[in-house]
């Protein structure tokens, strides 16, 4: 079949398999090009499949030859339509990485339930024995959750005050102005609930009562806290207080692992074109605009850049650089001031007439396009592509 990008809202709802294989092996050849990672050599990563987990699980095999069980959330193909993005993605990880001898196995489910975990965990006895590294990175927008099975939204709305700012439809470049009304109470709970860090907190502890974990255990779960200019829609926004409560939470997990001498981390990462980040207002401007400004000064990085830096100069060092709240910083490049700066000045000048030579719109395009496998230089999109039904290591 011929595969086209179709865009509904901040979404394609269309995937591209020989794409998203290329971007897949994209990452794999950068991993490899920075040699040896002494990291963890059995992981677990929940969010496998996109964005920052993907990026994870790509540099745990191929920068420490680790043993990977992804989880994830995604749809195999069905009659007429494409799988979603990530499941092509997998395919292509595991192909890879079982070619090259390296473990590679997946449990596709809500990650949310009783029952994936129970399988996850079943499948570490299994295979693993037991597991040294968990990556916490999942991004969804709604939660059942395990016991009550009430089933939360997360919102993206300010705290307090109506919020008005500029934000572009960067399929049109049409910059304009935007209110959010604010969220109230409920709203706040329900990102919390979702968003928040109760799930992972759960995984830890069940993964902890079957003696899966390994002495010197380490998890880490992902968060965001970026400039002024988003601050009422993203850090002190609902989505911030369920971030608030992830960043409490490595603490409480680092009390449960006290006795193994394990320890919890969030690393706070770089804002970036991922599925999730798409959908929230204002932050494509932000993107645009800091594209620009950090490939000027040659100190722009993707997810996979982000994620190998994470573990060649922060989370494997003897002593594990964190700032005063405990935090690892892989966002030191996007919050450095002449960074921060520009791009505030930029934001000033921001319209949909000046957006295209002060901002990297093309970059940001570009990349939205990349996570659905398409706009690859090395891919014939006019050739018929194979759908790809099955994924080696799938449970
Ligand atoms: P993403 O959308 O690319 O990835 C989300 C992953 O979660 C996918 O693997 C998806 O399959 C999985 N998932 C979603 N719901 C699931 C469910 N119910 N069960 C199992 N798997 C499920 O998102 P991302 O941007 O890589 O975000 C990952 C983390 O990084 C989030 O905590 C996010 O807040 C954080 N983060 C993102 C940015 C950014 O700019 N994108 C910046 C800093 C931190
Ligand atoms: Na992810």
């Amino acid at each position: 079949m011929i595969i086209e990008p179709k865009t509904r809202g901040f979404i394609c709802i269309t995937s591209h398999p020989t794409g998203c294989e290329q971007n897949v092996l994209n990452q794999i050849d950068y991993i490899k090009s920075k040699g040896k990672i002494a990291g963890a050599k059995n992981v677990l990563v929940i969010g496998a499949s996109t964005g920052f987990g993907l990026a994870s699980r790509i540099t745990s095999a191929f920068g420490s030859e680790a043993s990977t069980i992804g989880v994830f959330f995604e749809k195999p193909p069905s009659e007429g339509k494409t799988a979603s993005p990530g499941w092509y993605n997998t395919a292509a990880f595991e192909t890879v990485a079982q070619n090259a001898g390296l473990y590679a196995k997946s449990i596709n489910g809500d990650a949310y339930s009783k029952e994936v975990k129970a399988q996850t965990i079943k499948l570490i006895k299994e295979d693993l024995g037991e597991i040294d590294l968990m990556i916490y990175s999942l991004a969804s927008p709604v939660r059942t959750h395990p016991e009550s099975g009430i089933r939360y939204k997360s919102t993206l709305k300010p705290i307090g005050d109506t919020f008005t700012n500029k934000t572009v439809d960067f399929h049109t470049g049409e910059v304009k102005e935007i209110s959010i009304e604010p969220g109230t109470e409920e709203d706040i709970e329900n990102t919390i609930a979702v968003m928040g860090g109760e799930d992972w907190e759960m995984w830890i502890s069940e993964l902890k009562k079957e003696n899966l974990l390994s002495s010197n255990f380490k998890t880490v779960a992902y968060s965001y806290i970026g400039p002024k200019i988003t601050e009422p829609v993203y850090r002190k926004g609902t989505i911030g207080k369920a971030k608030d409560h992830l960043e409490k939470t490595a603490f409480t997990i680092t009390n449960l692992l006290k006795d193994i001498g394990g320890k919890a981390y969030v690393s706070v990462n770089k804002a970036l074109v991922t599925q999730s980040s798409s959908a929230i207002p204002v932050i494509p401007l932000y993107i645009s605009l800091l594209y620009k400004v950090m490939k000027e000064k040659g100190v722009h990085e993707g997810c996979i850049e982000q994620i190998q830096r994470l573990y060649s100069e922060r989370l494997f060092l003897n002593q594990v650089p964190q700032d005063s709240e405990g935090r690892i910083r892989i966002d030191d490049l996007e919050m450095r001031s002449d960074i921060q700066a520009e791009v505030s000045k930029l934001w000033e000048q921001a319209s949909t007439e000046t957006l295209p030579s002060i901002g990297d719109l093309e970059g940001y395009k570009n990349d939205f396009f990349h996570l659905f496998g398409f706009s690859y230089d090395q891919v014939d999109y006019d050739k018929e592509s194979n759908e790809i039904v099955s994924i080696p290591g799938l449970q």
